[in-house]
């Protein structure tokens, strides 16, 4: 944890752990929202010249649920690139835990990912480990101890509902199965900020449907989720902050808005 001062959510935060307890007359304290990413006027030119990302700003809010819609090639991905340090923003700031990710240390970034959680439209298993493995392999390339591999394996197999497929292989999964499996792998790590990058693109809609719901599950655990997708049906249906992006810029932030795909 970046700030592990700020990590205790008591309105008793903000002072010393050493000092007395504040008499009773005193009003509490506003709970202040810790702030899990924020961008801020953030431009992305990728080296062909394509802008993707004009000016954008956006904060998240620890614990939030956001859908994040738009078109083809409104710069989705572009923003998921930005949080998981694949790319630099050209201009702006992009923060994680209040921590500039473009002046990250190179040596810092793993330790930074580590703390995001990420699942794409294609699951990238890895095809000749079976999924407990896979889950585990994650763990084991940070340097985690054996003894603490298995047990946490164990734990997120169970939060996905794969126990039962524990020693297949990805090829003798469903779709559905092999989504969940990454998302058990990205899970794994106890991730601050989990984000999906269309994660029910391959999907029919049943199974999309139930993937949905293990994100809002996650996010009940205590997970801030990001999600960008097209599927309209699931951000109508699925009450929550809706970040519209169009033509690389936000266009719409609201709370349970429909969606209206335009393409
Ligand atoms: N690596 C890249 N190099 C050049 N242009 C890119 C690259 N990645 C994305 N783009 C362009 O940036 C824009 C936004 O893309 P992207 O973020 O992938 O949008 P979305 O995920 O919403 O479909 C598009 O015009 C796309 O062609
Ligand atoms: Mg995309």
């Amino acid at each position: 944890m970046v700030s592990p001062e700020t990590s205790d959510s008591k309105p008793s935060q903000n002072r010393r752990p050493d000092a007395p307890d504040a008499p009773d007359s005193e009003p509490p304290k506003p709970v202040p929202t810790r702030i899990v990413l924020a961008m801020q006027g953030v431009t992305k030119s990728y080296p062909n010249g394509r802008v993707a990302l004009r000016g954008v700003d956006l904060m998240v809010p620890e614990g939030d649920f956001v859908f994040l819609v738009g078109p083809s090639g409104a710069g989705k991905s572009t923003v998921i690139k930005l949080l998981i340090r694949d790319e630099l923003p050209t201009k702006g700031l992009v923060l994680l835990d209040g921590r500039d990710l473009g002046r990250l240390k190179r040596r810092d970034v793993p330790k930074v990912r580590r703390r995001i959680g990420v699942v794409f439209q294609d699951f990238k298993l890895l095809p000749n480990k079976t999924v407990r493995d896979n889950v585990g392999f994650a763990l084991e390339v940070t340097g985690a101890r054996a003894k603490d591999i298995a047990p946490a394996v164990d734990r997120v197999l169970r939060v996905v509902g794969l126990t039962g497929q524990a020693d297949q292989l990805p090829g003798q999964l469903s779709g559905g199965e092999q989504q969940r499996t990454a998302i058990a792998r990205a899970l794994v790590h106890n991730p601050r900020l989990f984000i999906a990058d269309e994660p029910t693109g391959n999907l029919d809609p049943v199974i999309s449907w139930e993937i949905i719901q293990l994100l809002l599950r996650i996010n009940e655990l205590g997970v801030t989720v990001l999600m960008a997708t097209h599927n309209a049906e699931v951000v109508t249906a699925v009450r929550k902050r809706v970040v519209a992006l169009e033509n690389g810029r936000i266009v719409r932030d609201e709370v349970g808005a429909a969606y209206h795909r335009e393409d």
